[in-house]
C-alpha cells in the first residue's frame, strides 16, 4: 500500500475515535455502538498485562517457541502488543505467530495514533502499525494476521485451518451487550482453536459465561482479585483450558454461583442470530429456571 493511502485511512481511523484516558496513563475508546468502553477505566495497559497476558503464562512459557496466540477481539491491539513486549522481554528470539479477529478495522487505525501507542516498545508499534494498515505483518520472530469480519464466522476458518493456540486472549463487549459472542456455541469454536496445553482468559467472571466455557468442554479457573478491590467484586476474571493443572479454583462462593440463575448461558444455535434475539432466548430460560435466584446467592454472601 503506499504511503499516502496508509495516512489517509489512519487519519480516517483517527477521526472517528476519541481517545479516553485511563488510570494508568494509557488511553481507551468508547464504544457508542455497544455503549461501553474497551478497556477498564482503571488502565487500559495494566488490564491486558494482568487480565490477559499473566492470565495466560506467558512470561512462563516463552522459553518455549514457537508461541501462538489468538487475540478475540483485536479493537486497539494492546493484548497482542502487551503479550509480544512480555514474550520478547523474556526471549527476544521466541517465534510467535499471531491471529487477531475484530470487526471494525478503523478501531486499530484509530490505535495507532502517537498518544495511543506510545506506551509499547518501538519494535511493537511498528508491529501494530503494518497490522493496522495492511491486516499482516512478518518480520523474522513474527507471523500476524488480523481477519476482518464476524468472529462467529472468521472463527470457522480458522478452525478448518487447524490453528493451535497457545493462549487465547478473549475480549468482546460485556456480555450484556454483545451476547453473539459469549454464547456456548461461540465457545465451542473457539475451543477448537486452542492447543490441549493452551490458556485462554477473559475478564469476564460471570456465571453464564464460566458456564457456557464448561459447555464447551473447558475446564475454569478464576483470576485472583488484587488488594485495593471494591467490597462487591469476587474475582478479576475467568481462565479456561482442556487441562486443570495451572487453574486456580474457584472460591465456594463461585461454585455456588455456578449453580444460580445467572449461570444458564446464552445460546445461538447458528451463530446468526442477533443480540436482542440471543437476549430473549436467554431471559425465557430463565424465567422457566428452578434454580436459585442470583440476588438470594448474593444475600447468602453479602454481595450488595
Ligand atoms: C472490548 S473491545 C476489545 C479491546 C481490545 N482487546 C484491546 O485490547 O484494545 C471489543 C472489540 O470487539 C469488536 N467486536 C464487536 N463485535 C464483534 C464481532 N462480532 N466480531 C469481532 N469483533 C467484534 C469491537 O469492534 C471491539 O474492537
Amino acid at each position: 500500500m503506499d504511503d499516502s493511502l496508509q495516512t489517509t485511512k489512519a487519519n480516517a481511523g483517527a477521526a472517528l475515535w476519541v481517545p479516553q484516558p485511563t488510570q494508568d496513563g494509557s488511553f481507551t475508546f468508547f464504544s457508542e455502538a455497544f455503549g461501553e468502553s474497551f478497556h477498564s477505566l482503571a488502565g487500559a495497559r495494566q488490564e491486558a498485562l494482568l487480565k490477559f497476558v499473566t492470565a495466560t503464562r506467558l512470561r512462563e512459557r516463552a522459553a518455549r517457541s514457537p508461541l501462538r496466540l489468538l487475540d478475540v477481539c483485536y479493537g486497539l491491539g494492546y493484548n497482542t502488543a502487551a503479550a509480544l513486549e512480555t514474550i520478547w522481554t523474556v526471549n527476544p528470539r521466541c517465534q510467535v505467530d499471531v491471529v487477531g479477529l475484530e470487526l471494525d478495522a478503523t478501531v486499530p487505525l484509530g490505535a495507532i495514533a502517537p498518544a495511543l501507542i506510545d506506551p509499547w516498545p518501538p519494535e511493537v508499534q511498528e508491529i501494530l502499525r503494518a497490522i493496522a494498515q495492511t491486516h499482516h505483518c512478518t518480520t523474522p520472530t513474527l507471523q500476524a494476521k488480523l481477519w476482518i469480519g464476524d468472529a462467529r464466522q472468521t472463527i470457522q476458518s480458522l478452525v478448518q485451518q487447524g490453528f493451535q493456540a497457545d493462549a487465547i486472549f478473549f475480549d468482546p463487549f460485556s456480555p450484556r451487550r454483545c451476547p453473539q459472542l459469549w454464547t456456548v456455541e461461540f465457545f465451542q469454536q473457539v475451543a477448537r482453536c486452542l492447543a490441549p496445553t493452551g490458556m485462554l482468559a477473559t475478564y469476564s467472571r460471570s456465571a453464564c459465561v464460566r458456564a457456557a466455557m464448561l459447555a464447551a468442554g473447558l475446564h475454569i479457573g478464576t483470576i485472583p482479585l488484587v488488594d485495593d478491590h471494591p467490597p462487591h467484586e469476587w474475582s478479576q476474571g475467568t481462565v479456561a483450558a482442556f487441562e486443570t493443572s495451572h487453574l486456580l479454583p474457584l472460591s465456594p462462593m463461585e461454585q455456588e454461583h455456578l449453580h444460580t440463575r445467572a449461570a444458564i448461558p446464552y445460546r445461538d444455535p447458528q451463530l446468526t442470530d442477533d443480540a436482542a434475539t440471543i437476549l430473549q432466548r436467554h431471559q425465557a430460560e430463565q424465567r422457566a429456571s428452578q434454580r436459585e435466584s442470583t440476588s438470594s446467592w448474593r444475600r447468602r454472601w453479602g454481595i450488595v
